[in-house]
């Protein structure tokens, strides 16, 4: 495999430095769900930890190394899970936190990062402005901008599931992976690809925010004006140069999921398998419905990858019959 940016060698490294509360997540064949996806299904969950998402794992190395470092101060840009689990990370090792987010993320999130101890500034607009304005503070503030997706550790510490989902058995055919801004997707991707190649690595993103997803087909970064999408988690217009390049390396397709299909996922993750998920975790169930023939007769892994929802859009979801 042509070189991404990370290194097989650094993820192993980086899984010493992550709280054990976030390795290791259960991986399991759901029976309940093979029916109706017509094909074997297994679960990555990466939901049971104490930020309900696998964004822990990149947190866990970015603070482990800031604290080594005598670093005191962080600011990131968060749609919501990445702010949450810095806060985590950096709490238990003295670190000042700064989240920038938009004020139409979900209440949830923002209030467990107000609740982990962090300082949240809320922007008007989306995330793509709540980037802008971290990176004005860290320059202003002198302090450290961790940037989820260009900072190569926010990839190793997602790439860790790779490394998890690789040492399992049986085999798998495919891994499904939510795509917003591609740490999650070349982390993992790349170390598929270095361990287990004939495994096919296959992004998944809402028809609503398909920057990324247009930009791998394309070959070069393509930008939307907007985002329209209940999967927040990915809901990103900018993909970054730098990770575009990696996930041409890694992803072997990138598909594009209607928002019926999301909240069709989200039912069927509660119904069959008994997860509650936010939108972001069911777009791999949403692409395996939408391609059944693609995936029939094999074994599929899908990385359940967050759930923080607000309880009441939740129950609109899941609750609505259409
Ligand atoms: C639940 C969830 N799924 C998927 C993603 C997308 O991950 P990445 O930005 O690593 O592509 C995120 C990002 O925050 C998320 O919170």
């Amino acid at each position: 495999m042509q070189g991404t940016r990370l290194d097989t060698a650094r993820i192993r490294a980086a899984r010493r430095l992550i709280d054990p509360v976030f390795l290791d997540t259960p991986l399991y064949r759901c029976e309940a769900l093979e029916p109706a996806l017509g094909c074997s299904v297994s679960i990555k969950l990466e939901t049971a930890n104490p930020v309900r998402s696998f964004k822990g794992r990149g947190t866990e190395v970015v603070a482990s190394l800031l604290a080594e470092h005598g670093r005191r101060a962080v600011v990131c840009a968060s749609a919501g899970n990445l702010g949450q689990a810095l806060a985590w990370s950096g709490r238990s090792r003295g670190l000042d936190v700064t989240v920038v987010a938009s004020r139409s993320a979900p209440v949830a999130k923002l209030d467990r990062i107000r609740a982990l101890g962090a300082r949240l500034e809320l922007v008007d607009g989306d995330f793509d402005r709540a980037r802008e304005r971290a990176a004005d503070l860290a320059r202003h503030d002198g302090i450290r901008l961790v940037e989820d997706s260009l900072d190569l550790e926010t990839c190793e510490g997602a790439a860790t599931i790779g490394l998890e989902l690789v040492e399992s058995t049986p085999p798998f055919d495919a891994v499904l992976i939510a795509l917003g801004g591609g740490a999650m997707a070349t982390g993992v991707g790349h170390v598929i690809k270095a361990l287990a190649p004939g495994v096919e690595v296959i992004c998944v993103q809402p028809v609503g925010a398909p920057a990324m997803t247009y930009s791998w087909r394309e070959r070069r970064v393509i930008t939307t004006e907007s985002t329209d999408t209940i999967a927040d988690g990915v809901a990103g217009r900018c993909p970054i140069p730098a990770v575009l390049d990696d996930l041409l390396l890694v992803a072997d397709d990138a598909v594009l999921v209607r928002e019926a299909s999301i909240v069709a996922g989200m039912r069927m993750l509660l119904h069959h398998g008994g997860l509650v998920v936010e939108p972001s975790a069911a777009l791999g169930v949403a692409a395996i419905q939408e391609n059944r023939d693609r995936f029939a007769g094999r074994h599929v892994v899908t990385i359940v990858c967050g759930s923080n929802v607000d309880v009441d859009a939740y129950h609109r979801w899941v609750g609505a019959t259409s």
